[in-house]
């Protein structure tokens, strides 16, 4: 434990540059943890808070920059953090920054080669719970990027949730952070579809939604926690005995006729639909639901001069 008096044992300097509603929690756990906090935000206002509980706002995002000698950038997208930052670069040397925004494996890498030119280190983020979760024991954190900077600097990252550390690519974190996401929010759409599907019948929504949270939490289960479906998509082997694509797919065209009848959209159930409609076509239809992987990954291309 550190002894905030003991100004030998205080905890090393902490920057956070970006107070949405993202970067002030991180930056609210970290000055409740005694880490001295330096923050920087376009619109200053945004810390008045933060500041009236010990941290200090900086004039310039250079300053910040200097203040700590790790900067926690918590922003819209990378674009902002060259917004920010391109101003700013000759303070990046010797530093360290780690980016927990979102965007693209890509641009995260270009953006760490770009850290790098300017001599700083560079790590790569997604946070995995919404803010006011940041800091709680079901906290946890993608990242990416050196393993000696993630270990150097693991230690006070842990006070924002459980880091997990996934390779050295800095784009790394983003993909494991993109594809949760492209779990949670398809999830958020579907449940969203439902509440449609029920309100435009006149059902209460608020008579549903329990029902709806059981069928969410109910899928690991379903999967056999996962491992069902794994052994299926690294096998590439899809048995049917239980359920099959045909059958699940002429769900999938019950729900998009179902919500067409009562002009409820239905873009995200032609989607799905689509899925189906195309592991038939490939001829998956007695296989398992797995097998629509077969139509979701990639495919290989076209040999070269194949227009069609
Ligand atoms: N909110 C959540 O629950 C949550 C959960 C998981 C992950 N995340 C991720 O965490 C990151 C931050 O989330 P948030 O909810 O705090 O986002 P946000 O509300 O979009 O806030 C973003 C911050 O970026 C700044 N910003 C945006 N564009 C800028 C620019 N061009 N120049 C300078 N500053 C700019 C904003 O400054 P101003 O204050 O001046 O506008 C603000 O400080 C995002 O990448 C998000 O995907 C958020």
């Amino acid at each position: 434990m550190s002894d905030p008096t003991d100004p030998t044992d205080r905890p090393a300097p902490v920057t956070v540059i970006g107070l949405g509603p993202m970067g002030r929690a991180m930056a609210s756990v970290l000055v409740e943890a005694q880490v001295p906090v330096t923050v920087w935000n376009r619109t200053p206002g945004r810390a008045d808070e933060l500041v009236a509980r010990g941290a200090t706002l900086a004039p310039t995002p250079a300053d910040a920059i200097a203040a700590g000698g790790l900067t926690i950038l918590s922003l819209t997208d990378y674009q902002a953090m060259y917004d920010i930052l391109d101003g700013s670069t000759d303070a990046l040397a010797g530093r360290t920054i780690v980016n927990l925004s979102s965007d693209t494996p890509e641009v995260t890498r270009e953006a760490a080669a770009w850290a790098e030119r300017h001599g700083a280190r560079f790590l790569a983020g997604g946070v995995m719970v919404p803010a006011p979760m940041v800091g709680t024991p079901a906290a946890y954190v993608y990242y990416s990027g050196p393993g000696d900077v993630f270990g150097a600097h693991e230690a006070v990252l842990r006070l924002l949730g459980a880091p997990r550390y996934v390779g050295d690519d800095p784009g790394l974190a983003q993909l494991w952070y993109q594809a949760q996401l492209a779990v949670f929010l398809t999830a958020l759409s579907g449940l969203l579809q439902a509440t449609a599907m029920v309100g435009a019948a006149g059902v209460a929504v608020g008579a549903f939604v329990p029902d709806a949270l059981d069928t969410l939490t109910g899928i690991p289960v379903m999967l056999g926690r996962g491992e069902d479906m794994v052994g299926q998509l690294e096998s590439g082997v899809h048995p049917g005995d239980l359920s099959t694509v045909l059958m699940m797919g002429a769900t999938a065209d019950h729900i998009v006729r179902t919500s067409e009848a009562s002009r409820v959209d239905a873009v995200l159930p032609r989607a799905i639909k689509s899925h189906y409609d195309r592991a038939i076509e490939a001829g998956h239809g007695t296989d398992n639901w797995t097998a629509l992987h077969e139509v979701i990954r990639p495919q290989p291309r076209p040999p070269q001069g194949d227009d069609s």
